[in-house]
């Protein structure tokens, strides 16, 4: 049975600790799909359609791994999709409440469903989209945070030259 693993979030936009964690989880299953969050009670920068894009120019030298938009409830994606794990990375013991509380629910949705925590690489811990999005709205060179494409997305996005 091949293992799938679905690694969801808002990815507004796709940083490097992103990348690392789905590179990492590609490891560790067969099959790894990317889930972009819609979540329209959430104000995103980046469309849904912009985010996946540049998901997919992040990760587009894995072999073993799609990117999707999610919309509705994350357990049941993974169903339509035969996937048995949700991998969500975390940064630091801030992230706990807030992971440990989705990961509950999902787990009384859906008990067939693991989630699996995988820890952030040393490198990448401290970068988080928001962070990236207001150092780029600022004029702050973000190219060593986020793949090239992203940083020309935000460039663009926010009428900085491409740093
Ligand atoms: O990057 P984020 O914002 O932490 O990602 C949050 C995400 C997409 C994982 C979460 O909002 C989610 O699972 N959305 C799908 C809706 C759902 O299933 N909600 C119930 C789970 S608590």
């Amino acid at each position: 049975m091949k293992r799938i693993a679905v690694c969801p979030g808002s990815f507004d936009p796709i940083t490097l600790g992103h990348v690392d964690l789905i590179r990492r989880a590609t490891r560790l299953f067969d099959h790894v799909i990317v889930a972009v969050a819609a979540d329209a009670q959430k104000q995103h920068v980046f469309s849904v359609d912009e985010r996946v894009e540049m998901a997919i120019a992040a990760c587009e030298d894995l072999s073993n791994l799609t990117v999707y938009s999610l919309e509705g409830l994350l357990v049941q994606f993974c169903r339509q999709h035969q996937a048995t794990a949700i991998v969500k990375g975390l940064r630091s013991a801030a992230d706990m409440p807030h992971e440990m509380q989705m990961q509950a629910i999902n787990a009384d949705l859906a008990p067939e469903i693991e989630t699996v925590f995988v820890p952030a690489s040393a490198s990448t811990a401290h970068i988080c989209a928001s962070m990236v999005r207001w150092l780029s709205q600022l004029g702050v060179d973000i190219s060593c945070y986020v793949p090239p494409m992203v940083a020309e997305q935000l460039a663009l996005k926010y009428g900085n030259p491409a740093q």
